[in-house]
């Protein structure tokens, strides 16, 4: 974090730090004509203090109400006098509100103020003072009507207000703010904010409980304009027919491909921001209504080997097992089809670059629950099959299978998991039990497990034969025969950018880039590296988050490179590719690994942003 004390001080004291660590706001007065605080910097020469004041600010997205309100609670707090001292005007008035970048650091512009030497220096800075109290006073009073009557507003209505033109509005309780002019100044950038928009903030703040005190409280006020209608409730009553209307509740940030079935992914700029993802926001990938079992009736049924009993395992049963804990990564096939789909069409849902989280699983080993059915490992080739207790209208059920091989190797660490990030699982992610096969595509990682089974070959199942297979370029819907090609296990190396977006505008100076980095089979991540010119040049990013185990590695590596944006550019090509420690590295274009069903899509990931200038 910046040394605030180190920062100037505008014509009226204040110092450039507004309320969060990670937030910014500078106002300032600097003296020479020509110089440039920076990029961002909206100078005014020769002009009164409130009108500057009241351009840069709705330049700058800033809110008139925070700007007065900061600006005369400081003045009168500590700058009052200061402000009367002034002998001249300044030159240049300079609002800037920095909230997104830690790294931001100010240079020191001249405080020597130049201009006039005139006393009207201190009578523009009084009749500024006077309008800004004007102004607060005006806030106050709305403020104060707003608590008194407040107006009601449906949950629809809020719902309609979601950008800048019809007003950013959110709820918390049963009140209602108007945010709009606070959104260019939270703390954690716009876009965190605007996930929330036209909704209720509980579930971000539940995420991120920083928000919990009282000065986010008392901000956050200054913005309420009015109240919810407490008639509008949400439960409404399940409609008896739908099959996913007992479907649980999901979190407002996930971006949805699908809502029956759910599928939907963390936005980029949350997915990276822990390296273990939060329950709400892991990805999810169903393909079926979610069942809702009872935890007290639940068993797993353990196919047993000729001459050993089946099992029959309640939760108890499985907790008697010893537990074990590891972090993985699981990733969806289908993580950036949407690539593939700029390519030519292919069949699937859009999943763009977070069909991909990571958890700490806790749970039993697979190997052990086989060994007490009396599995062991076999010289001729074995499956076993998994079998969800999802199913569809006519009784089908989810399936998949894996290698005898893995799941007998201690080493591999198959669990069936009945502990997510220290919870019980959630409903959308298999409770009470599913499958955890580290290092191997999403797909054969079951949830809602029902029955495990050793069989000669491979599940029947529909997503392990004819679904979640990788072929040529050249293949198409009437010559693809899925039986040609091996079911998918481990996965290819993979890497994406979660920050910038492409299309986003970011600063001339420096930028920061972020994103992570996975390979399948317990390969580790060795390097990532990043191109500003679209792969003409290249710099190694550095890799945060816990050191991987050799043959290990079942977690991402996230990582992040701080680059000067050379002078001068107007837009910057950035690229990111892996090298894991068997130094595969992903491919450079989607074209070469196009295929029908747009799964392995791994090519080098790119964005195309624009440089402020
Ligand atoms: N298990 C069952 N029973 N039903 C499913 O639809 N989807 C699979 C796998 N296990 C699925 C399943 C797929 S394709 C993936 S990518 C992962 O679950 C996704 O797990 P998640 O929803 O917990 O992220």
């Amino acid at each position: 974090m910046p040394d605030i004390s180190s920062y100037p001080k505008c014509p009226l004291g204040v110092r450039s730090h507004y309320l969060h660590q990670r937030c910014l706001f500078c106002i300032a007065a600097k003296g020479r004509p020509s110089q440039t605080w920076d990029s961002g910097l909206t100078e005014l020469t020769g002009k009164s203090a409130l009108p500057a004041l009241l351009q840069c600010t709705s330049r700058r997205l800033l809110g008139l109400r925070s700007a007065t309100m900061l600006l005369l609670h400081r003045a009168m707090v500590s700058g009052l006098r200061q402000a009367f001292r002034l002998r001249s005007t300044p030159s240049r008035l300079c609002i800037q509100a920095c909230s997104t970048n830690d790294s931001f650091q100010p240079q020191r512009p001249s405080l020597t103020f130049s201009g006039d030497n005139s006393g009207t220096g201190g009578w523009r800075v009084m009749g500024t003072l006077l309008g800004l109290g004007a102004m607060l006073a005006y806030h106050d009073h709305r403020c104060r009507a707003a608590q008194e009557s407040p107006r009601i507003y449906t949950k629809e209505e809020v719902s309609s207000h979601t950008s800048p033109e019809t007003g950013i509005w959110v709820t918390l309780g049963y009140e209602v703010f108007d945010v709009t002019e606070f959104v260019g100044l939270h703390p954690g950038g716009p876009s965190k904010l605007m996930l929330a928009a036209g909704g209720p903030l509980e579930p971000f703040w539940a995420l991120y409980a920083v928000h919990n005190q009282s000065h986010v409280h008392e901000l956050l006020a200054q913005y309420k304009i009015g109240e919810l209608n407490p008639e509008d409730k949400v439960p409404s009553t399940l409609e008896t027919s739908d099959p996913y209307a007992d479907d649980p509740i999901r979190h407002p940030a996930l971006k949805v491909n699908s809502q029956r079935p759910f599928n939907a992914e963390p936005p980029p700029e949350l997915l990276t921001e822990n390296y273990i993802t939060p329950n709400p926001i892991f990805f999810t990938r169903n393909h079926l209504p979610v069942p809702n079992l009872d935890p007290d009736t639940y068993r797993l049924h353990v196919v047993g080997n000729p001459g050993s009993k089946s099992l029959s395992l309640s939760l108890d049963d499985l907790y008697k097992f010893p537990k074990h804990e590891i972090t993985v990564t699981l990733q969806c096939a289908g993580n950036r089809r949407s690539e593939m789909t700029q390519v030519k069409e292919v069949k699937g849902l859009e999943w763009r670059t977070g069909a991909i989280s990571t958890a700490r699983w806790a749970g039993a080993r697979l190997c052990d629950v086989l060994a007490q059915a009396g599995h062991k490992l076999c010289e001729t080739e074995a499956h076993v099959c998994f079998e969800g207790l999802d199913s569809d209208p006519t009784g089908t059920t989810y399936g998949a299978s894996i290698p005898l091989a893995r799941a007998m190797d201690p080493e591999a660490e198959v669990l069936l998991a009945y502990e997510m990030n220290g919870q019980p699982l959630p409903r959308d992610h298999g409770f009470p039990v599913r499958v955890v096969v580290p290092g191997v595509v999403g797909a054969r990682h079951v949830k809602w497990l029902g029955r495990v089974s050793v069989e000669p070959e491979e599940s029947y199942s529909h997503w392990q034969r004819r679904d979640y297979k990788g072929f040529s370029p050249s293949v198409d819907w009437d010559t693809v025969d899925f039986d040609s090609a091996p079911s998918i296990q481990e996965l290819p190396v993979q890497s994406a950018i979660t920050e910038p977006q492409d299309g986003e505008t970011v600063q001339s100076g420096e930028v920061t880039i972020k994103g992570y980095a996975w390979s399948g089979g317990g390969r580790a991540v060795i390097r990532v590296d990043v191109s500003l010119d679209g792969g003409l040049t290249w710099q190694a990013a550095e890799l945060d988050g816990e050191e991987q185990c050799p043959r290990k590695a079942w977690a991402w590596r996230l990582w992040q490179l701080q680059a000067i944006v050379p002078a001068g550019q107007k837009e910057l090509n950035i690229v990111c590719k892996a090298v894991d420690d068997s130094y595969n590295v992903q491919p450079d274009t989607v074209a070469p690994i196009w295929n029908l069903r747009g799964v392995l899509s791994n090519a080098w990931h790119r964005v195309h942003v624009h440089v402020a200038s």
